[in-house]
């Protein structure tokens, strides 16, 4: 692997443990102002030191981050849709690979749609990204987005869109969750993080499905509104960090997550 594909990755992946604590904050670039992501620059500050990297759009990158911070980015290149039409896959790449290169960003982001009418589009999307990015030891990392038809989230589909993802080049896949991921994972020849998905009713839910995918081999998480929409989003990134820096399990994960909520 290239110098500079492996120092990216790296950044992206812990050297220590070869795990990532990604905030997801991209949520804008389809479904605008969401909830307690109003102002992004609000949300995104105080989590910066408890995250390894961050994932989110050139627009917020650029008005919303201070340049003088040393995160890496993780930056969303794909768009075009939104959530006001009924269909959320229609979504091309939105960002040159120059100006990824210009923000010094450490991945870029693409969403591919599976068993829907863009599933075309979108995974040649992914496959001239790739082609791009590879020259520049630009690491692609593919969200097997299911939008709005969520009743597809089991190991069948996931590990069908995820490895078709790694087939094409993706150098990171991005999922959810699902009974039996064991089967996502070890079908996927590339590292796998997770998404969170919608807020769950209570945190130590959102810590069980983190050490759960954790504890059958996903790489990290790349979670947003669990994080971001709780009422302690620093004791919950902490908590979600120390399953996956850290190895522990959920009811330890979830005591850290007590203690910090009680001192914030
Ligand atoms: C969705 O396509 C966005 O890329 C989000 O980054 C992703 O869904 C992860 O965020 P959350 O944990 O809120 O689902």
């Amino acid at each position: 692997m290239d110098w500079g594909m492996s120092n990216r990755l790296s950044r992206i992946f812990s050297p220590k443990d070869g795990r990532a604590v990604m905030l997801a904050v991209d949520h804008g670039y389809f479904l605008g102002a969401i909830s307690k992501l109003e102002e992004p620059r609000k949300t995104i500050t105080p989590l910066i030191p408890y995250v390894d990297s961050l994932m989110l759009t050139r627009g917020v990158l650029r008005n919303c981050v201070d340049p003088q911070n040393n995160i890496p980015v993780v930056l969303r290149v794909s768009g075009g849709n939104s959530i006001l039409k009924e269909d959320l896959s229609d979504e091309e790449v939105t960002v040159s690979i120059e100006d990824a290169l210009r923000l010094n960003v450490s991945a870029v982001a693409l969403s591919v749609y599976l068993g829907t009418e863009h599933e075309h589009q979108t995974l040649i999307a992914l496959a001239r990204l790739v082609n791009e990015a590879e020259n520049y030891g630009m690491p692609v990392l593919a969200v097997t987005a299911v939008g709005k038809e969520l009743e597809k989230r089991d190991a069948k589909f996931l590990s069908t869109a995820s490895r078709i993802a790694a087939e094409m080049g993706a150098r990171i896949v991005k999922t959810y969750y699902c009974e039996d991921f064991e089967k996502v994972v070890n079908s996927c020849p590339v590292p796998i993080v997770i998404a969170g998905g919608p807020k769950m009713k209570n945190e130590y839910d959102v810590l069980d499905t983190t050490y759960s995918a954790i504890s059958r081999g996903a790489k990290g998480v790349d979670m947003g509104r669990n994080i971001w929409q709780s009422r302690w989003p620093i004791a919950m990134i902490s908590a979600v960090r120390s399953i996956v820096h850290e190895g522990v399990n959920t009811d330890a994960a979830f005591a850290l997550f007590n203690k910090l909520k009680d001192k914030s």
